[in-house]
């Protein structure tokens, strides 16, 4: 049977260990290269949306894992002219090993997982950003130099808009794996009560201690990461209305001075230096934003080896 990745929750905690212990094998293997694994396999992504990490960091793993990416664009596919995504999936099927696609609407994604015979993975749906969420946990284990498991107090806070595809997936991956999540946003962008219910179960057997605060300074108090995200993602229409509501929850000198004295300063990328956080915080000594952006090629190579080689 073939693993899909089409959101957070495709994965048990215990398979989420393995895919890092995999990746901290792989990450230091990375001098000597990886190839072989996946010599002879081709993955096919599909992008409706840009990508600067994503579209890279998927093209150089499968390169170094000896197997081929190909980049097909919004206007690269019959898609674009109509064809159905159920259509596109039968037939990439009958080419490639497997299907990374970033997408506006997640039901696309599920579309796409349905109707492929090879493992689908999101590269970001409106709704969820697995891969980066593996990756942000993942790097967070490596900066604690891999405990066998996260502090009972550990605690992310995340910063800005409560209701994107990285606060959702950071919620889904906090609540199984037991790590505290507090999300400070306004009443206006709060997570969907949807996501809320998705996480019950796990929440009520990690104990994850899973709020929503919409005071910022409350939220990152003694926190140990502080993540923060763009006000407007992709796709969004109401910039300058996110913007104004957003404004409180820049993640600056004085929201990081109430976290504790070492936290951890996390951004998915690509910035708005100005906008959600400033250029002191993001280019300062707390922030770990481009290891984190680094290891997503290192998570990526352990997701593509776990799903096309089955
Ligand atoms: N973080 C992330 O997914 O970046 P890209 O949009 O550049 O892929
Ligand atoms: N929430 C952002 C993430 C970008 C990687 C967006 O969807 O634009």
């Amino acid at each position: 049977m073939k693993r899909d990745l089409t959101y957070d929750f495709d994965f048990s905690a215990k398979e989420i260990w393995e895919i890092f212990e995999l990746t901290r094998k792989l990450k230091n293997k990375l001098r000597s290269r990886t190839f072989g694994s996946l010599r002879g396999r081709s993955l096919a992504m599909l992008f409706q949306k840009p990508s600067t990490r994503t579209r890279v960091s998927f093209e150089v793993a499968m390169t170094q894992l000896g197997g081929h990416a190909l980049y097909l664009g919004p206007n690269d596919l019959q898609l674009s002219r109509g064809e159905t995504i159920a259509d596109t999936a039968r037939t990439l099927s009958r080419y490639v090993d497997g299907i990374m696609a970033r997408v506006f609407f997640h039901q696309d994604i599920i579309e796409l997982a349905k109707n492929s015979t090879v493992p689908v993975i999101n590269g970001l749906s409106d709704e969820f950003h697995p891969c980066q969420g593996l990756t942000d946990i993942y790097t967070i284990w490596e900066k604690l130099s891999f405990p066998k498991s996260f502090p009972r107090d550990f605690t992310i806070a995340f910063v800005g808009d409560g209701d994107n595809n990285v606060t959702n997936s950071l919620l889904l991956l906090c609540a199984r794996l037991g790590i505290n999540f507090r999300i400070a946003c306004p009443k206006e962008y709060q997570t969907k009560e949807e996501i809320l219910d998705l996480a019950k179960d796990d929440i009520s057997k990690t104990k994850a201690g899973i709020k929503i605060i919409n005071n910022p300074q409350e939220a990152v108090k003694d926190a140990d990461v502080i993540y923060a995200d763009v006000w407007v993602s992709m796709g969004r229409q109401d910039a300058e209305e996110r913007k104004r509501i957003l404004a409180p929850y820049q993640v600056n000198k004085e929201l990081v001075f109430g976290a504790k004295e070492k936290v951890m300063v996390m951004h998915c990328l690509p910035a708005h230096r100005g906008e959600e956080i400033t250029n002191e915080v993001i280019d300062g000594p707390n922030s770990i934003v481009f290891d984190q952006a680094e290891n997503r090629l290192h998570v990526q190579k352990a997701i593509l080896v776990k799903l096309l080689n089955g």
